[in-house]
């Protein structure tokens, strides 16, 4: 197949970025992010060059687990809006050329899910094997996934008189996906929402899915891209699978890459911050050059940050206590033993050329990059919220006021607190960023506009380049569509070295992309010299003879 016939594979280059209804923008003035006001930022969204939308869970909820615990697969919570007010979004962002995920939340359900209060009511519910009971707790029971909050996965009903699975909060009990009628409901669900329009989902918690106690192994996955993919061909699945990268492989498919369609590279993003807190791109280096291949069709997603606490569980306990020393000094920006409640601005100190450096890096890796609201102006988390993820999922910070002009409904009715401190609306706020070009978010639009100008990211081969500086990152991504070339420097004084450029030739150019001083460079004997600020990061595109790319 040619490149040209898979343009249909949009996800290869998009950029995503991630929001919370309830926490973006308040139309109402109730305290509560909504529709509406998600539909008034879409130009926002579009102006940053956002080409999917990814939804956080808006569906009706407890909210115990920010929407993670679902009470109806098939409506909107009364407080973000309606259904309507759904395809309004749908509709707006498609008409401004953006695409639209949403949350798939398929391994548990809120415990008021009408599904589990009818199933623990009666064994003879049509409901009850919905679930996973038992009558006794298994010997060789998991772990939960909040240690420190739940201290197992089996909890004792008293009205079922069983006990039902929770991997995740007691008050989540596990689906049992391998049941035929589960499995007819996920697709009803999941056949809802593209009929109205969304382009797929984040598929949540994919391990667990697959693999509860009484969990289907990978026909599932494997049925559900068939399902979606008939339904509406160029949907995709984005599976949150934080594992190793030998175990990745077969979420997505091996090498017929026929389940999800995208993965979150976790690993990469874990090594990130071991590099950053050493000043030594190896950690990132070695797993980059470890990455499983994978098939035409599928992507990684590249992310800095995510709304839940930025996890260092497949770092070794000696690499986690090093990125906790560097970032996470305090006993209340860590949860769950294994991660951080911080965003990276307040983490790196605010320094402007080591915060840039990063995101650059992650948008120069093969994949696509996915973004996480606020990410774009370089907010903070609150750091009055100790030790919890809700410190990086506040308001989004609109204007300098007070209310971060994301709410006029008084204080004490706020969904979530504005950022205090350093980082509050004062000082950093989307207003004032648009009008200064020289701000963090006009940064970040380039980024975005060079990724897209760069699709060889998406569809290339990544090299890692020699030079002498263990503090610097030099790789190539190269395709047919063409070769980008990019440096990064984790260390706080400049480098200077050369790098070759396989294959070059006398007739081959390089031009400067992104990043400090794009001075011309010239392509001598087969590479070229690069200087490197400190914390600095530089992107070049190779044009060979014959292409007709524009810088
Ligand atoms: C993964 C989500 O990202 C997280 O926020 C949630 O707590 C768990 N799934 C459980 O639903």
């Amino acid at each position: 197949m040619r490149l040209t016939d898979t343009s249909d594979l949009w996800w290869k280059t998009a950029v995503f970025y991630n929001l919370d209804v309830k926490t973006y923008l308040d139309a109402d003035d109730d305290g509560v992010g909504d529709l509406r006001g998600l539909a008034q930022r879409l130009d926002h969204l579009a102006e940053l060059g956002v080409t999917c939308l990814w939804l956080a869970p808006f569906y009706p909820s407890p909210q115990r687990d920010n929407g993670y615990d679902i009470e109806d697969y098939y409506g909107v919570d009364a407080r973000y809006g309606t259904l309507g007010d759904m395809v309004e979004v749908l509709r707006t962002a498609h008409d401004r050329g953006m695409r639209v995920i949403v949350d798939l939340v398929v391994n548990h359900t809120s415990d008021r899910h009408p599904w589990f209060q009818a199933a623990r009511k009666s064994p003879d519910s049509r409901y009850r094997h919905y679930y996973q009971w038992r009558d006794d707790v298994p010997d060789d029971a998991p772990e939960s996934m909040f240690p420190d909050v739940e201290d197992g996965v089996w909890r004792y009903d008293e009205v079922a008189e069983q006990y039902y699975r929770h991997s995740f909060y007691r008050h989540q009990p596990d689906l049992a996906t391998d049941h035929p009628e589960v499995r007819e409901e996920i697709a009803k669900v999941i056949g809802f929402w593209l009929e109205l329009g969304v382009d797929g989902f984040r598929v949540d918690a994919v391990p667990h899915v697959i693999d509860g106690e009484s969990g289907p192994e990978h026909d599932f996955l494997r049925s559900l891209r068939g399902y979606v993919s008939r339904r509406r061909g160029h949907a995709t699945l984005l599976g949150e699978v934080n594992v190793p990268y030998d175990e990745q492989s077969a979420f997505f498919g091996d090498v017929d890459g026929d389940e999800l369609t995208m993965q979150f590279d976790f690993v990469a993003n874990q090594r990130l911050y071991l590099s950053l807190a050493r000043q030594d791109a190896a950690p990132l280096r070695d797993a980059l050059l470890s990455r499983p291949p994978i098939a035409l069709e599928n992507q990684w997603g590249n992310f800095v940050r995510n709304h839940d606490e930025l996890t260092l569980d497949q770092l070794s306990d000696d690499e986690r206590a090093e990125v906790f020393d560097a970032f996470a000094p305090d006993e209340g920006q860590r949860i769950h033993d294994r991660g951080i409640t911080r965003r990276l601005p307040p983490m790196l100190d605010d320094d402007p050329r080591r915060i840039r450096m990063v995101y650059s890096l992650i948008f120069s890796l093969p994949g696509a990059p996915v973004l996480y609201y606020g990410e774009e102006i370089g907010m903070g988390e609150d750091p009055r919220i100790q030790g919890s993820r809700a410190a990086v999922r506040t308001p989004m910070q609109w204007t300098d006021a007070d209310d971060a002009g994301f709410s006029h409904a008084k204080p004490e009715d706020l969904v979530a607190p504005i950022v205090a401190g350093g980082f509050a609306p004062q000082h950093i706020n989307v207003a004032q960023q648009r009008h200064d070009p020289e701000s963090f978010l006009r940064f970040v639009q380039q980024l975005v506009r060079t990724y897209r100008g760069a699709p060889e990211i998406g569809w290339g081969d990544l090299a890692i380049l020699d030079q002498p500086h263990p503090s610097v990152l030099a790789h190539s991504v190269t395709s047919e569509l063409g070769v980008l070339v990019a440096a990064h420097n984790f260390a706080p004084d400049g480098r200077a070295f050369r790098v070759e450029v396989e294959g070059a030739d006398a007739d081959w150019r390089v031009v400067s992309l992104l990043g400090e001083d794009p001075a011309p460079v010239a392509l001598e004997d087969g590479g070229f010299d690069v200087e490197l600020g400190g914390y600095g990061h530089r992107w070049w595109r190779v044009i060979r003879p014959g292409e007709r790319r524009i810088a």
